[in-house]
């Protein structure tokens, strides 16, 4: 921890993904425990296109429960902590693959979106994008002024990361002297390989999490615990 605090104090660049892990003591589930949305429903029922193609209904109705839980939801330190460590740095980019939009309401001002953000309806026809925070939604599957179908703005499985943000996000972790992983599984990709891309040039890489993940044994120090107590700790 106090090696961890000393780097932090001297990187001139520091990138950081999280990923559900941040959220859980917000209340928002993740993917992968032993409670985590992917033991309860099947991500091909759900999260891909081909998912939304064949029953656009089912899937809005578990994106509009998600979408209520999310709404409940407060940042919790650790999504503060990061914020306070952006205000500090001199070079900071927070990339995250949660939906939530926490890291923002906490005050993160560049927050890269990897996989999108459920506050954001597409669409399918038009591919204009809207913010609607209705919940529940009034209607479901929702529809555009153009007459198509709004799908939400997130990345489903077997899509492509938005380019533009895909590209800032690994020039972030090329740049960086510190990279920290914090409460993520780290075994979606590309998001994942983002802290390989660090290693190689040559930053510390920090990972902070509950349990060990795919890249533990990769990494330059493992901070066990919940991010929630050890990020306002870290960043004091
Ligand atoms: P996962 O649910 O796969 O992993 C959550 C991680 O957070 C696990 O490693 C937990 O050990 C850790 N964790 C849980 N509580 C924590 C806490 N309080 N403090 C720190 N760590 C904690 O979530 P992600 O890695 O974000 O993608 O999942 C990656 C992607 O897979 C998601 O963005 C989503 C999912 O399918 C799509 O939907 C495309």
């Amino acid at each position: 921890m106090h090696a961890v605090r000393e780097w932090l104090r001297d990187a001139s660049s520091i990138a950081v993904l999280t990923g559900a892990g941040v959220s859980a003591e917000s209340g928002v589930p993740t993917f992968r425990g032993s409670n985590g949305l992917w033991k309860q429903y099947r991500a091909e029922d759900l999260a891909t296109p081909g998912a939304f193609a064949r029953d656009p209904k089912l899937v809005w109705e578990w994106y509009d429960w998600r979408r209520s839980l999310i709404a409940q939801a407060k940042p919790n330190p650790g999504h503060y902590a990061l914020a306070k460590a952006e205000a500090r740095a001199r070079k900071f980019t927070l990339i995250t693959q949660n939906v939530d939009g926490l890291h923002e309401l906490a005050g993160s001002r560049k927050v890269l979106r990897l996989h999108g953000s459920i506050w954001m309806l597409r669409c399918l026809d038009c591919q204009s994008e809207r913010e609607d925070r209705r919940i529940p939604l009034p209607e479901i599957p929702p529809r555009c002024e153009c007459g198509g179908t709004l799908r939400p703005g997130v990345v489903w499985f077997g899509e492509a990361l938005p380019a533009k943000i895909w590209q800032d996000a690994e020039i972030a972790a090329r740049h960086s002297d510190l990279f920290l992983l914090i409460g993520t599984s780290a075994i979606v990709y590309p998001a994942a390989g983002l802290a390989s891309i660090a290693k190689s040039s040559g930053a510390r890489v920090v990972e902070i999490n509950i349990a060990e993940s795919g890249l533990s044994d990769t990494i330059d120090e493992f901070l066990q615990g919940p991010s929630g107590e050890l990020l306002p700790q870290l960043i004091a």
